[in-house]
């Protein structure tokens, strides 16, 4: 799958006020600073679409782009929303602040009605982290689709990359029978990107179809 053009949208502050326009959408989710804008950044091939920070809660506010692809070998042109999403958990926050932000995804994932995956991003270096795990239940039961995409794989030699996703797995089986999907990636040598791409590329041929 190939990105032909992607255009900033606009920001949103409530599920309300996102665009109304019927294609599919891709969100990106995880914890602050976990590295979702510079990802989006490396898929779209331009470093300044979605702002990064080193500091955490950067972004607050539900952030459409638009894409135009070509999805299949015929070069068909497809259209879909890609989102990125503010993080969660970033402690700095007061109660209040930290729950305004929570209610604001959770209302997005419960309701968005032409959300077609969620990508939920995790920090290669860290063991599973409770929150991301609650978060990952929360999304099951709550019957959102998600696939895992391991972020900053650069920073990990090939064994210690390894090992991480082998304790991810075991951690996920405690939860999940059917285990969910993780891409490893990297922002920084595009790792990952035509994996991402795929997955993409392969659901809106699943929507196409009808599916
Ligand atoms: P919030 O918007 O605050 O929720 O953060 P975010 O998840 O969008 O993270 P962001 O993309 O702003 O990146 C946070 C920090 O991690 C920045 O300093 C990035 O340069 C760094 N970073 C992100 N991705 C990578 C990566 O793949 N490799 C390395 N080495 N650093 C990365
Ligand atoms: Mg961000």
């Amino acid at each position: 799958m190939k990105i032909e053009k992607i255009e900033f949208v606009c920001s949103s502050p409530s599920l309300k006020l996102c665009p109304n326009e019927d294609i599919p959408e891709f969100a990106f989710i995880g914890r602050s600073n976990v590295g979702k804008s510079s990802l989006i950044n490396m898929l779209a091939g331009q470093k300044g679409l979605a702002k990064v920070s080193g500091t955490p809660g950067k972004t607050r506010l539900l952030n459409h782009f638009k894409v135009e692809s070509a999805i299949g070998k015929d070069s068909a042109s497809s259209s879909w929303f890609l989102v990125d999403l503010p993080g969660y958990g970033f402690a700095k926050l007061s109660k209040a602040q930290k729950e305004k932000f929570e209610g604001l995804i959770q209302s997005y994932l419960q309701n968005r009605e032409n959300l077609a995956l969620t990508f939920l991003l995790i920090d290669s270096r860290l063991e599973p982290q409770k929150i991301d795990l609650e978060f990952m239940n929360w999304l099951g039961d709550n019957e959102v689709g998600f696939v895992i995409l391991f972020t900053k794989t650069d920073k990990l030699s090939k064994t210690q990359l390894n090992n991480n996703l082998s304790a991810y797995q075991k951690a996920l089986s405690a939860s999940w029978v059917e285990l969910p999907t993780i891409i490893p990636t990297s922002a920084e040598t595009k790792y990952g990107r035509e994996d991402v791409l795929e997955t993409i590329g392969e659901a809106l041929r699943e929507i196409e179809k009808g599916c």
